[in-house]
């Protein structure tokens, strides 16, 4: 593997390593690499500890008639067994709707779903007892559905559908010289974390509870556990050190184990481990949404979108979970890099008897976006032009044609000079002329080409959520330890976050710790979502920090008797003009002997959003995030084997504030959005009255397979766009987290121009994603039947 990152990128070389903007290692690397980072399970144990593991519903849908209780407390080791009706308050996790059973109510919802929670003195025997519950589940069938298909035909929803219009879309349709329908199916996907779920819970004095919980979310985790066993929500205190991976699958789906932890717990009075095994948390939990689109399109002869009408179709699952802002997302990213005049758009969160589909990277903004690259794929085709040209002629302007469909005005484009740039680079028009070459001479292996771009609105579209809390202690020996409360799932949060008050305070980056998110220590947060986890805590530390170098300042210049705004902070040395220095450790051991505070909270709010949430318009973004990528792969048109031969990324993150944890999450996006797009392919077993009916049949790395480093192009290119952030974001810098997520368009649509090869670009191949060996022998053969006939 030869990965060629280029770590020199602008602003990146400072001389000074406290700044923010320059490479360096995530925060707790040396412990990544040597396996002594603690997660959860290795947190441990307290003495009495026991182990709890879930009975899941064998059927997809059924009426609960009962449960032999008797059976299972009769097995070894057990010491107690729950249901719904032991929770003192409400049997509910639902983030937004309250629809999402905690422990089967009554109704078994999908195969998997938990029914009954076994305690064990060890997890074997707690496992060994839970695997009985087909046998002690007494249920009468009910008819199910499986596919959001199925569901939308019926008029099955998980909330009231969606609307976004702008325009008249059926004048403008009915108008147009050009047209074309189509539909197109997209699959979802596993977050794979590979920290599982997990949540440790802790009996505490007077009725009180400390949990630790793998999770993006501790305050709702606490909110939801306070609800649950019906405690005020200071009695409950959660804890999080650092994830192994949420990508979204630990935003709400981690309550469902904090609460079965914590309701043990508190029955027993001793401290319960929960740890489902990995095929049982395939089967518990939920994924990316798979979508369904049908879709019409209005166009001129140069390929310009002049109007387009699209029903997006999700799989919500059983509940609602975070379905309606999923599909909130993926409506306002349908756009995409594009002005789209006249659009009518409807959003359906069909109701299947499957897992609660629920956050992953991008949280519907890819499935959206998605949809937009394939029709504009197949109008490139269907005039037999450039797909790059075409997307060229439909990129927001500077003019009129910059205002989103929700209204939003696309105040910082930078897509046409991104895409230019990158063309050129990475030789797109050589290389496309060097496939065709190739191609005509070449009857088994098809080369394709493709660039796609990216935009992406960074910012909660709820906006109470855009707002964060940090503390900021600096210790007598001038140590610094930070708390905020984003939370660390691997993507070098802590890190930023620790470089931000290092910069802020003019110390060493050594001289900063950041610990554990905890609920006692910043209240009220929000998830570590939607990319926004160093915007907001990055802001919310940095505002501490300037509080503590204030009143710092003022004490020095008091001695000094100077003015407080000419002192600086840097290189651990403040200083000021007229000949003082001072050391920080002694800067910071007189200031205490002085009775200066030196610790300080911080707060940070994102001005100037507001989202209207009947007609979804506003400005729900504070800004965007832009990005390119142009993939070139192979593909065995015998096999429907492939590979990606090279793949250029070129992703705008604004003034970089790691540019080496930026990259790391661009590459890591490329390849997660890839396998999502290509091998990872989720298959229910078929309601065929077998035993599986109804089951997840792809429930562990046998059968579901993601992308590993051997996938990783010989040939990757990576770099930063130089930018600035024209929003007053930190350091000018530009959340990272998901965007580049759809940078892997461009595998797919690749896949699809050299499938499309086949039948001499004459013919749309017909490719659902993911493009799977079966799905690309599947359009490489309608390709043929269709140019044969
Ligand atoms: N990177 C790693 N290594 N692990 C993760 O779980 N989650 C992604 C992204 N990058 C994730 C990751 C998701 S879904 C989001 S929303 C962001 O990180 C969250 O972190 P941030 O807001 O600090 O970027
Ligand atoms: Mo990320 S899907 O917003 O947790």
């Amino acid at each position: 593997m030869n990965t060629m990152t280029d770590l020199k990128q602008p602003g990146a070389a400072s001389a000074d390593p406290r700044r923010v903007g320059v490479a360096r290692p995530h925060e707790s690397a040396h412990l990544h690499v040597q396996g002594s980072a603690p997660y959860i399970d290795d947190i441990p144990e307290v003495a009495g500890t026991l182990h709890a593991a879930l009975g899941l519903s064998p059927i997809p849908h059924g009426r609960l008639l009962g449960l032999d209780l008797a059976t299972l407390r009769a097995q070894p080791g057990v010491v107690a067994v729950y249901t719904a009706a032991d929770f003192p308050g409400p049997n509910d996790c639902g983030p937004i709707v309250h629809d999402d059973p905690i422990l089967c109510d009554g109704t078994l919802r999908h195969v998997g779903q938990p029914v009954f929670l076994v305690v064990a003195r060890s997890r074997e025997l707690a496992r060994r007892a839970a695997a009985l519950a087909s046998q002690v589940i007494q249920a009468e069938p009910l008819p199910a559905v499986l596919t959001a298909r199925e569901a939308h035909a019926r008029g099955q929803y998980v909330v009231p559908p969606m609307a976004l219009d702008r325009g008249d879309a059926d004048a403008a349709l009915a108008a147009a010289p050009h047209r074309r329908r189509g539909s197109f199916s997209l699959g979802g996907q596993e977050q794979f974390y590979l920290e599982g779920q997990i949540s440790y819970a802790i009996p505490q004095e007077d009725g009180g509870l400390l949990v630790h919980c793998s999770t993006q979310h501790p305050s709702e985790m606490q909110h939801m556990v306070a609800h649950a066993l019906s405690l005020s929500s200071h009695r409950v205190q959660v804890q999080c050190r650092r994830m192994g991976g949420g990508f979204g699958g630990k935003e709400s789906q981690s309550a469902l184990f904090a609460c079965c932890a914590a309701l043990a717990a508190s029955k027993l009075g001793r401290p319960v481990k929960l740890r489902p095994d990995r095929d049982d948390d395939f089967a518990i939990t939920g994924r990316r949404h798979g979508f369904e689109f049908d879709y019409e399109v209005g166009h001129d002869a140069a390929g310009r979108v002049l109007a387009v009408r699209i029903d997006m179709i999700s799989n919500a699952g059983h509940s609602a979970d975070l379905s309606p802002p999923v599909m909130t997302r993926a409506l306002c990213h349908f756009d995409n890099a594009y002005w789209l005049p006249n659009v009518r758009m409807r959003g359906y969160c069909a109701r299947t008897h499957t897992q609660s589909n629920t956050a992953f990277r991008g949280f519907g903004g890819p499935q959206g976006a998605l949809a937009i690259e394939v029709i504009l794929d197949e109008i490139a085709r269907d005039l037999g032009l450039d797909a790059l040209a075409v997307r060229r002629a439909n990129f927001y302007g500077t003019d009129r044609r910059n205002v989103t469909p929700y209204e939003q005005v696309v105040e910082d484009n930078v897509i046409e000079p991104l895409v230019r740039q990158l063309a050129e680079e990475a030789d797109h028009d050589g290389r496309r002329a060097a496939i065709a070459a190739f191609n005509a001479g070449s009857p088994i292996l098809k080369k394709g080409l493709a660039l796609t771009p990216v935009k992406f609105g960074i910012s909660f579209n709820v906006a109470h959520f855009n707002q964060a809390g940090a503390l900021v202690h600096v210790y007598t020996d001038g140590s610094i330890l930070v708390n905020h409360g984003g939370t660390e799932m691997g993507q070098g949060l802590n890190t930023k976050v620790a470089m931000v008050v290092a910069h802020e305070l003019g110390t060493a980056f050594e001289r900063v710790r950041v610990t554990a998110t905890d609920t006692q220590k910043v209240a009220n947060t929000s998830a570590t979502a939607a990319s926004t986890g160093s915007d907001l805590n990055g802001k919310a530390a940095q505002d501490a920090a300037r509080q503590i170098r204030q009143r710092l300042a003022d004490f020095i210049a008091a001695r000094w008797q100077v003015d407080s705004a000419g002192i600086s902070f840097g290189n651990d040395v403040v200083a000021h003009p007229a000949g003082h220095t001072i050391g920080w450790p002694e800067l910071i051991a007189q200031a205490y002997l002085a009775r200066v505070q030196l610790w300080s909270d911080g707060f940070y709010a994102t001005p100037g959003l507001h989202w209207d949430r009947e007609r979804l318009k506003g400005k729900p973004f504070y800004y965007f995030a832009y990005g390119a990528a142009l993939s070139e792969v192979v593909v065995d048109t015998l096999t429907g084997d492939w590979r990606l031969l090279r793949a250029d990324l070129l992703h705008d993150v604004g003034a970089s504030l790691n540019p080496a944890l930026d990259i790391g999450q661009v590459e890591g996006a490329f390849v997660q959005g890839m396998g999502w797009l290509t091998t990872e392919e989720l298959w229910w077993q078929p309601l065929d009255g077998s035993p599986n009916a109804g089951r997840l049949m792809t429930h562990a790395p046998s059968t579901y397979k993601i992308p590993t480093a051997n996938d990783v192009p010989e040939a990757l290119h990576t770099r930063l766009f130089e930018n600035r952030n024209v929003a007053d974001s930190i350091h000018r810098s530009k959340a990272v987290g998901e965007p580049p997520l759809l940078l892997p368009f461009s595998v797919f649509l690749a896949i699809r121009d050299a499938v499309s090869a086949v039948g001499g670009h004459r013919v749309q191949p017909p490719l659902r994603a993911p493009a799977t060996g079966e799905a690309i022998l599947d359009a490489v053969d309608a390709v043929r039947a269709a140019t044969a006939g």
